[in-house]
């Protein structure tokens, strides 16, 4: 039973339910709907990295989530630093998000006409950044594809240039060297992407400046577009170094290029404007083009790219390059988008930036008793640690991140699984943190922290 109060936002800030010094690693009502699931749904899940196969064990079953905490099938509430891999800005079941899509979904929850809930999340998105329209689509992969081919309309090229260890969602083209699951399930190549289209796709090492140069002085004229994370969060937490995402643009505008930034992940998370908000605006310069995602469905499948008007109509229907989608801009998800948008002020983003500053303390003190060699990284509030032997002193690539000690990591996620803290199930993948993340929620993390780093420092050294 939860004790539910309203914080400062409105979001749920529900006392836990009280759990035993610690879970059994057993999860019978999980584990039994696994073994269900896999009859039906491949490996039992919907997506790779939620099958825990990273880290061994029975992936959890969530029957329900408030304000900082999930409960599992077995009844079990953990504090969820996942939050929905980054979409819950302001925790589960915020009551201002349950009641919009409650009242929109009882009017009609599709209809395949243009609605008002649209326009009110496409001016909310264009206030926030510097692209003039968007486009609605349905989920981060639809909306990075998007880019990618309105690109390849607008420039008349088809290569495009991606960062190993970035993960732009599952597009043939942008498959290559990606983060995310990708990286976690060890899958070597892209296998169903079909030659030629791999072909189009150069992979660069992440904030290498000078193989960017190298890869333009020899093919520049044939580049359609350079897509980025606008900081990468599918390698864990590895933000560009200083004027790398910067010369990305200048690279790009020397060669009739479009830079696409991908701020699905980053995109009114870390910032009322995303990363370039946090980062880049101050600058003066912006994107060409720029994907959103996750904060902006609020939990449901939304998503988006945009540009400036110029660019944006070449699409269809007042341009040539088609694309389309029967669900795109669905009323129930621009609904709790827009709210979630709309809940996300500066103070909001203020209260996040500490919620994870006292967290990465809390972490770094607990392993540093426990004299485990680590480095907690940071993009904004998203962060992530990297277990090294020794650790580095940052890392800046894809190299740079496989070289941690994944068995360290699987160690700790399940002693704090087993505390009641549910971290994502790998080591590839920043912490996300949100408005409902209390002192409670914080004194169970900190509660659970020895004990984690203990089982990392038991995994030895690795030598
Ligand atoms: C940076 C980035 N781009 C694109 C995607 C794909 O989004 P979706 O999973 O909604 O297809 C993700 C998903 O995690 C992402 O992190």
């Amino acid at each position: 039973m939860l004790a539910v109060r309203l914080g400062d936002n409105g979001a749920v800030t529900a006392a836990p339910t009280p759990h035993p010094a610690a879970y059994s690693a057993d999860a019978p009502a999980s584990a039994a709907l696994l073994a269900r699931a896999r009859r039906v749904i491949p490996g039992g899940v919907n997506s790779p990295v939620r099958a825990f196969r990273a880290v061994g064990g029975t992936p959890r079953f969530i029957g329900s989530g408030r304000g900082p905490y999930v409960t599992d099938a077995d009844g079990r509430s953990y504090v969820d630093l996942v939050s929905s891999w980054g979409a819950l800005l302001h925790g589960h079941a915020h009551p201002a998000i349950v009641d919009a899509v409650t009242a929109t979904a009882a009017r009609g929850t599709s209809y395949g006409a243009p609605t008002e809930a649209e326009v009110l999340l496409a001016e909310q998105i264009v206030d926030r950044t510097p692209v003039e329209q968007v486009r609605l689509v349905s989920s981060g992969t639809e909306a990075t594809m998007s880019a990618v081919r309105l690109a390849r309309g607008v420039t008349g090229r088809d290569l495009v240039v991606k960062f190993a260890g970035c993960y732009h969602g599952h597009v043939d083209a942008l498959l290559a060297s990606a983060g995310s699951g990708v990286v976690t399930l060890a899958i070597p190549g892209t296998p169903g992407v079909p030659a030629a289209t791999a072909g189009t796709t150069v992979v660069l090492p992440y904030n290498d400046g000078d193989a960017l140069t190298r890869a333009f002085a020899e093919y520049g004229d044939r580049v359609a577009c350079v897509i980025t994370e606008a900081a990468a969060g599918n390698m864990g937490a590895v933000p560009p170094l200083p004027g790398f995402n910067r010369l990305l643009h200048e690279v790009c505008r020397a060669h009739g290029a479009l830079l696409v930034s991908d701020e699905v992940m980053t995109g009114f998370r870390v910032h009322r404007s995303g990363w370039w908000g946090l980062a880049d605006a101050a600058d003066g310069w912006a994107p060409d083009l720029m994907v959103f995602g996750k904060v902006m469905g609020g939990g449901f499948p939304a998503a988006a790219f945009g540009g400036s008007a110029e660019i944006m109509a070449r699409l269809a229907p007042d341009g040539p390059v088609y694309q389309a989608g029967t669900l795109s801009g669905n009323p129930v998800a621009c609904t709790a988008g827009l709210v979630s948008l709309r809940l996300a002020t500066d103070s909001v983003y203020a209260g996040l930036d500490r919620t994870a500053a006292t967290l990465r303390g809390l972490v770094s003190d607990a392993l540093d008793a426990e004299g485990v060699p680590h480095l907690v990284q940071s993009a904004g509030n998203m962060f992530s640690v990297f277990f090294g032997d020794p650790a580095a002193d940052a890392v800046v690539d894809f190299d740079g991140a496989r070289a941690q000690r994944l068995d360290r990591f699987a160690a700790f996620f399940h002693a704090m699984l087993a505390n009641g803290v549910a971290l994502p199930p790998s080591a590839f993948e920043a912490w996300f943190v949100n408005a409902a993340h209390d002192g409670d929620a914080l004194d169970r993390v900190a509660a659970a922290l020895p004990q984690a780093a203990r089982a990392a420092a038991a995994v030895g050294t690795g030598a």
